[in-house]
């Protein structure tokens, strides 16, 4: 993870995760970079700008002017190699969005000629609110790259979308995102192809990077994909289940890359707060392995392929009581039975013209457990990922993967899963 000699300004906007800018100052100096803070007055009530300074090693700016001297806004635009607004939250965004110029942050952003990353942290309602996601749908469409929030607890106690995206993970994607731009500007092969958010910045190399996204516009038009995702709940009680910590998030961008490739997608999605009203896909919610399986059964009768992404419980209690179970004296024993293995069951019926894709999380022996599964459930490929890597499988908005088939493994960087996504697509449409 390298910075080295790169100059970064950040943007601290007012939100309870501010004080996550001082792990993110700290991190970007010990990558290597040269880091300038900007914070709006709202952010200096969650974060002392004293602190950001000590850490950064230069004084923080609070304002375009401070009623004796005026702030070269410009000038601090042009001296960055890159731009990251984080926390950025609802207001700082709808104001970028929108270029209300009234803090230095915005000031800074719209004089800027660098990439702009900006990472949102708000509660999940205000995460879901239309009004927050047509203005990161505007600052995505100007060309500014997000990094998406990840799911958990929130301040308010509430548990779901939101959540600032881990300090760490904001590093590793702005190294990985540099290292690209730099290698793309020495001419390296391949650098286009493996940028983390997609198309970089220089116009040479958008316009390629337009040429590739043209290509694969539709190139999944007239197919029909069955995508699982999300957990699943096997209750107990009335009030209980057996569950995991699966969000369906990399299942939900798949759904949307390949909607957006030109498929029809059906996403059979277990108990989570995530979902999508993107066309082109229907939404089946299920809660518990068995109705997924029924969907899914049915779904791949008439699919081309399928992409099973879901974290599927493996065991269900023997019996789900009728009334809540009562506490006694002593242990509780609880009878657990298998559930039906859906992908192995899809990879049974497959026909010729049908492709299986399937995901495997693996703590150790990776490659060799997914070979074992690949064949076990007649799979074309799988996806490899380990919640060893920093930044990868549940929970995060990122995650980096290994495809493997019989005789080839396939390396990925660390990325946000939307760009994941296609890079699995991409090796579907391949076959
Ligand atoms: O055997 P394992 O659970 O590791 O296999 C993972 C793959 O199989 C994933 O693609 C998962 O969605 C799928 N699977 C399934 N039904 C199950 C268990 C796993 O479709 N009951």
């Amino acid at each position: 993870m390298s910075l080295s000699g790169k100059k970064i300004i950040l943007g601290v906007s007012g939100s309870i995760a501010a004080y996550k800018a001082a792990l993110i100052v700290r991190g970007l100096v010990k990558a290597g970079a040269e880091v300038k803070v900007l914070m709006t007055k709202a952010a200096t009530d969650f974060i002392s700008p004293l602190t950001l300074a000590t850490l950064s090693k230069h004084a923080v700016t609070t304002s375009v002017h401070d009623g004796e001297s005026w702030n070269n806004h410009v000038a601090l635009g042009l001296w960055a190699d890159a731009m990251l607004v984080a926390p950025a939250t609802a207001t700082t965004l709808g104001k970028m969005a929108n270029g209300i110029c009234d803090s230095a942050i915005v000031a800074v952003y719209l004089s800027a000629r660098c990439p702009v990353f900006f990472a949102p942290a708000m509660d999940l309602d205000m995460w879901a609110h239309p009004a927050t996601k047509r203005n990161v749908d505007l600052l995505k469409s100007y060309g500014n790259h997000l990094i998406d929030v990840g799911t958990g607890e929130l301040a308010s106690g509430l548990s779901g979308a939101g959540r600032l995206a881990e300090p760490e993970d904001i590093i590793e994607l702005l190294s990985a995102f540099m290292a690209r731009t730099q290698d793309a500007e020495q001419g390296m092969k391949g650098a286009r192809d493996e940028s983390p958010f997609g198309p970089p910045t220089s116009p040479s190399l958008r316009a390629a990077g337009a040429k590739k996204m043209a290509e694969r516009e539709q190139d999944l038009a007239n197919q029909t994909i069955l995508i699982t995702a999300g957990p699943t709940y096997e209750d107990l009680d009335p009030v209980r289940y057996l569950g995991n910590r699966s969000t369906g998030r990399m299942g939900i961008a798949l759904a949307e890359a390949a909607a957006a490739r030109g498929a029809k997608v059906d996403l059979v999605l277990g108990p989570t707060e995530l979902t999508t009203e993107q066309d082109g896909i229907t939404v089946h919610n299920v809660r518990s392995a068995r109705e997924m399986h029924a969907v899914s059964v049915l779904k791949w009768r008439t699919a081309n392929a399928a992409i099973l992404a879901a974290a599927v419980a493996d065991y269900r209690p023997s019996r789900t009581e009728a009334g809540k179970i009562k506490k006694k004296d002593g242990p509780l024993t609880v009878k657990l039975v298998r559930n039906p293995d859906i992908a192995a069951e899809l990879g049974q019926e497959k026909k010729p013209h049908q492709r299986l894709v399937g995901f495997a999380l693996e703590t150790e022996n990776g490659v060799e457990n997914a070979r074992g599964k690949l064949k076990k459930k007649n799979f074309d490929f799988i996806v490899l990922n380990s919640p060893n890597d920093k930044g990868a499988a549940f929970g995060h908005a990122t995650n980096k993967i290994q495809l493997v088939t019989g005789n080839k493994v396939t390396d990925f960087e660390l990325k946000p899963k939307a760009a994941v996504a296609h890079d699995i697509l991409d090796a579907l449409v391949g076959l």
